[in-house]
């Protein structure tokens, strides 16, 4: 991929730094920017040629503005645990770090809202909200340290969406500030409104095209009193993924069913979840409620759905310390996996949930055949598939590459999505063609091309072919 010339980012930088005098956190330091090239996605690294990091809106603003103007590819960053590689400069230019706008501007408990700055930590704003009895529901297990201008452009999603929904669901208004500088407010700040065409919706999962969030007005809702969490283990995965059908149809709504199949149990073995030794894979299911006999009893019935489609013998978290520790294990699945294979590529396919076992199982079929394992966790209640192919170095990559291929067409043959909540970005837009029609993709590089027609916003990522937009 064709990088920019070095002395456009000069002129950027210049120009940048005669608008901002001291105030302007400039770095182009190799050592230092080096970070700014990767994320969590292990697509390699790709680093900027320098790395701004914005202070206010006018600072976003003059660097959009300037990028747009001089041809300079930038790309807004937060704390680079995107999966997609979203937030890598594939061409270089400009990397705009959002880290130091991290401020919560308003709590406002009457209006059950919360205004924040972009580079405010998700756990940050669900921390907040408690003090005032107020929930911030969605975490992509990974919000002690994901931000919520990264969570806004990815639109991420979460274990508890199940019940709750994703960022989306919560973004109430944006300031805005689009790929030519200038700044919009879009969206609102009451519970309802329909005025106008929903921009909020478009800018949320724009991965970057389209501008970036300086400030979020996001939803709050009454936060439960009563949680809790059970560990329930099965024989093998396909019963699992089926009682996952049977409790989601039998009138519960649980917050969370996040599968773990016989890979990530072994990846996680030892590290003290309470598994028999028989099982090939646990459902860890949590239901929420105001009062404590109320939630129980549904969690004991849902145990009792999962028993009677084979499970085996369930364990309820007694307390916080053991429900913590069931998630601190949950949490340790990604890592964990890629202990065990060396190298991993996690995805997030969707498949409706009745395909869920078909999924799994030709998931599984497809690894075998290009002989390497896949590993499938995560939030199987929304069908929503982390299905890990691992590998060992770059000699395995045509390989992975022909099970990539294999997961997105029986992903897109089952009536699926190839991203449920780590977005396009790099990893995947090779594929966003299988489950998208040519007149579709071009709809939406004409609405790019019309926010960003120099097309520095985040170039090179989302749509295949990048040479063209
Ligand atoms: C998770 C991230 C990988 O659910 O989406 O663990
Ligand atoms: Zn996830």
């Amino acid at each position: 991929m064709t990088r920019v010339e070095p002395s456009r980012v000069r002129a950027l930088l210049d120009a940048f730094r005669e608008a901002f005098g001291a105030e302007a956190d400039v770095a182009t330091d190799p050592v230092a920017i080096e970070p700014y090239g990767r994320d969590e996605s292990d697509l390699g690294t790709f680093p900027p040629d320098a790395v701004i990091r914005a202070t206010s809106t006018a600072q976003v603003a003059k660097v959009l503005a300037l990028g747009s103007m001089l041809g300079v590819p930038v790309t807004p960053v937060g704390a680079r645990s995107g999966k997609s590689g979203g937030s890598l400069p594939v061409r270089g230019g400009v990397s705009l770090s959002l880290e130091r706008m991290n401020r919560v501007l308003e709590v406002n408990p009457a209006d059950l809202l919360i205004v924040v700055q972009p580079g405010v930590l998700t756990q940050h704003v669900d921390d907040v909200a408690a003090r005032h009895g107020l929930f911030y529901p969605p975490d992509p297990n990974s919000a002690g340290y994901c931000t919520m201008g990264g969570n806004v452009a990815e639109n991420a999603g979460g274990p508890r969406a199940l019940k709750y929904g994703v960022t989306r669901d919560y973004v109430l208004g944006l300031e805005w500030v689009l790929p030519t500088g200038e700044v919009v407010r879009v969206g609102r700040r009451t519970s309802k409104g329909v005025a106008g065409y929903d921009l909020v919706g478009l800018f949320v999962g724009s991965e970057g095209t389209l501008g970036v969030a300086t400030e979020i007005t996001l939803k709050l809702i009454p936060r439960p009193r009563v949680v809790r969490t059970a560990l329930i283990p099965f024989r093998n995965v396909s019963q699992a993924a089926e009682a996952i059908t049977e409790v989601l149809t039998s009138g519960l709504w649980p917050r969370t069913l996040e599968l773990l199949d016989d890979v990530a149990l072994q990846a996680i073995a030892g590290r003290g979840l309470p598994v028999p030794g028989d099982a090939g894979a646990v459902i860890i299911a949590e239901v929420d409620g105001v009062q404590d006999d109320a939630v129980l009893a549904d969690l004991a019935s849902l145990v009792e759905r999962c028993a009677s489609r084979g499970s085996l013998e369930a364990q309820v978290a007694q307390d916080e310390v053991q429900r913590e520790r069931l998630w601190s294990v949950r949490r340790e699945v990604s890592p964990a996996l890629r202990a065990l294979g060396g190298r991993k590529i996690s995805e997030d396919v969707v498949v409706p949930r009745s395909k869920v076992p078909e999924a799994i199982e030709r998931f599984k079929a497809a690894g075998a055949r290009a002989g390497l394992v896949v590993a499938t966790y995560g939030h199987a209640g929304d069908g929503n598939l982390h299905t890990n192919v691992l590998y060992r170095d770059r000699a395995d990559w045509p390989r992975v590459e022909a099970v990539l291929a294999d997961l997105m067409a029986v992903t897109v043959e089952l009536g699926g999505t190839i991203t449920g909540e780590h977005g396009v970005g790099l990893a995947k837009q090779r594929f966003l063609g299988l489950e998208q029609a040519p007149a579709l993709l071009d709809l939406q590089r004409r609405l790019r091309v019309f926010f960003d027609p120099a097309v520095t916003m985040n170039p090179g990522k989302v749509f295949p072919d990048p040479g063209k937009a």
